[in-house]
């Protein structure tokens, strides 16, 4: 049984993460913290550290969240780019920043994309461009990574448990179940797997 803190652990994609951690001690959080252990803003470095002071010792953290602003390019504002950067970007990076100097030896990050940098459609350039990052981010970084450490990213089409939100604005998808996606993070935090976009789509 691993220490696995989960970012964002109410969400679609948290509650969908958490189908393949079960056999670990999962340890939650969120900006808000409702229905979590702890509150975390990971637009925050000072934040995210006082996260990981107060958990502990772990072996694994698993990053589901990635606030995204929607417009057509045109449209997008300088606020808008910078929200979605700071969060979906910055922020997952500073995840794994900060967490290096707490995380144990041999543990992994698996942080989270999105299929729209590889199946675009209108007013989701942000979220395409920076799940593309994070995509490039993991591949890269995970050559640089100490003491066995690993990182990987999920890239998932969109959940059937999101639909509802998401659905309209995607036609022609076929969304997934949120248990296919949770394999996605189960063989990323129980493998052996380093540097891979573990894509989920149908
Ligand atoms: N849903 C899908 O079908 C799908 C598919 C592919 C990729 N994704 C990607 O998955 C990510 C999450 O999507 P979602 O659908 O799960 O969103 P969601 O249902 O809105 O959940 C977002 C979660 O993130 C937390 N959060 C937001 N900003 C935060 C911050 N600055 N620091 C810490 N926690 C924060 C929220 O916590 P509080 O409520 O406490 O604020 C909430 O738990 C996005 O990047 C999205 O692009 C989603």
């Amino acid at each position: 049984m691993k220490t696995v803190i989960l970012i964002g652990a109410q969400g679609h994609m948290g509650q969908a993460a958490m189908t393949g951690l079960k056999k670990h001690n999962v340890i939650t959080a969120s900006r808000s913290g409702t229905g979590c252990d702890h509150t975390v803003d990971i637009t925050s470095k000072a934040s995210i550290k006082a996260l990981f002071e107060k958990v502990g010792p772990f072996d694994a953290v698993v990053n589901t969240v990635g606030y995204c602003e929607y417009a057509n390019f045109s449209e997008m504002t300088d606020e808008q780019w910078d929200t979605t950067i700071q969060s979906k970007m910055v922020g997952q990076i500073n995840l794994v920043n900060v967490g290096l100097n707490y995380i144990n030896d041999g543990g992994s990050f698996t942080l989270i994309s999105g299929i729209l940098n590889v199946k675009p459609i209108p007013v989701a350039i942000a979220d395409a461009t920076t799940s593309g990052a994070i995509d490039t981010f993991v591949q890269c970084v995970a050559h640089e990574l100490p003491r066995q450490v690993r990182i990987n990213v999920v890239n998932p089409t969109v959940l059937e448990e999101a639909w509802d939100v998401y659905g309209e604005m995607m036609p022609g998808f076929q969304p997934v179940p949120g248990a296919l996606v949770g394999k996605a993070f189960e063989r990323s935090v129980d493998g052996f797997i380093t540097g891979k976009v573990i894509f989920v789509d149908a």
